[in-house]
């Protein structure tokens, strides 16, 4: 399987791909039901959470519609250092949502005490970010953030994205106090792209339960009703069912704190040797993504030629994405790479500089 280094869609198992191909089974059909159980409740391991797991046949992007219109009657803020969340907060006002943006530097984290000095006293209900800024390679510390929105604005929802660390970086939503997380299934979790997870504590589904007007396909409301009989509105996405039911005990056979460590060991590899061979590193030290890494082309490689000599090579790499596409180019290090994938991507990375760099 030639590796792609791209933040998305990840390669995917040749287990999981045979999965995702079993026999259909009609969706109503008791097998079936049972699958989309398990497949739920095993995924709650990755939330941290007890809390309902909904899997939905959308990518991640119709999760931050369905947040806004399920969690939000009117006011809301979303803190946005990226592409990613500025695109959370548009899909707010194009909802008709008065979302205010707290537009911070690209190249800064989402400082708690910063986001809890926005948020005292102005009624938000609710605070939307991103945990991994896909566009910068930059890490926000979601615990942080979301303590300092539960200490400044107790009555606010904390939402978060989590599409491209989920399964790769921990994430404790109970404990931290966040109420709904949502992830898309070609990340970290080395899944083919459809497939959508929410996981929404009560605080969000009471919250929704007041909201007018939260359209039909993403109710939560609605969704829970069938949930609870393991099932669903609407056909869901079964071939991507199965695929999650088996990927889920891959995930556990190997271990999330392994899985964890594993994504944390490929981005120091990518970004120690980024630093040692005169690249700079978007993000601040501290706050790097630890399952995508965004360079500086400081050194001016010719990329176009970079990805065409990777290609010949079964290698794939990302550009740069929005305001940063011309100037930086990306590596995705997620789902199921290793270190020794990351090291063969570094060494025809060398071959091609010594060669023309
Ligand atoms: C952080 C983040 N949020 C949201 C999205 C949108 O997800 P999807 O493409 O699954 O709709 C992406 C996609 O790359 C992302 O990286």
């Amino acid at each position: 399987m030639p590796p792609m280094f791209v933040p998305g869609p990840v390669d995917v198992a040749p287990e999981i791909l045979a999965a995702q191909s079993r026999p259909m089974l009609p969706h109503r059909a008791r097998e079936f039901e049972a699958i989309f159980h398990r497949a739920a409740d095993k995924s709650r391991a990755i939330f941290g959470t007890q809390a309902r797991v909904f899997l939905n046949a959308s990518s991640g992007s119709g999760l931050h519609e369905a947040a806004v219109r399920n969690f939000v009657h009117k006011k809301m803020l979303v803190c946005a250092n990226g592409a990613f969340a500025k695109r959370w907060h548009d899909v707010a006002v194009s909802n008709g949502k008065d979302a205010d943006l707290l537009d911070v530097d690209w190249q800064s984290p989402i400082l708690p005490e910063h986001v809890g000095q926005a948020v005292k006293g102005k009624g938000y209900e609710a605070v939307a970010f991103v945990h991994n800024e896909t566009s910068t390679g930059l890490m926000n510390p979601a615990r942080e953030i979301a303590a300092a929105i539960r200490e400044a604005s107790p009555d606010s929802l904390i939402l978060v994205d989590a599409v491209s660390s989920l399964g790769g970086v921990e994430m404790c939503m109970d404990d931290w106090g966040i109420d709904f997380v949502l992830t898309s299934s070609q990340k970290c979790l080395a899944l083919p792209p459809g497939l959508s997870l929410a996981a929404v504590n009560d605080r969000a589904l009471e919250k929704a339960k007041t909201v007018e007007n939260r359209g039909w396909y993403f109710d939560f409301v609605r969704l829970e009703t069938h949930r609870v009989k393991d099932t669903t509105p609407a056909t869901p996405a079964i071939g991507l069912v199965y695929a999650l039911d088996v990927q889920m005990d891959r995930i556990m056979t190997e271990g999330l704190e392994n899985r964890f460590a594993r994504h944390r060991a490929m981005a120091e590899c990518a970004q120690s040797w980024a630093a040692a061979h005169g690249f700079g590193l978007y993000a601040p030290e501290g706050y790097r993504s630890h399952t995508v890494t965004t360079l500086v082309n400081t050194p001016g490689i010719d990329m176009a030629g970079l990805k065409a000599f990777l290609l010949e090579r079964d290698m794939r790499i990302a550009g740069g994405y929005g305001k940063i596409k011309d100037t930086t180019f990306r590596i995705g290090h997620m789902g199921e790479l290793t270190v020794a994938d990351v090291q063969a991507l570094l060494a025809a990375f060398e071959e091609f500089m010594g060669g023309k760099g």
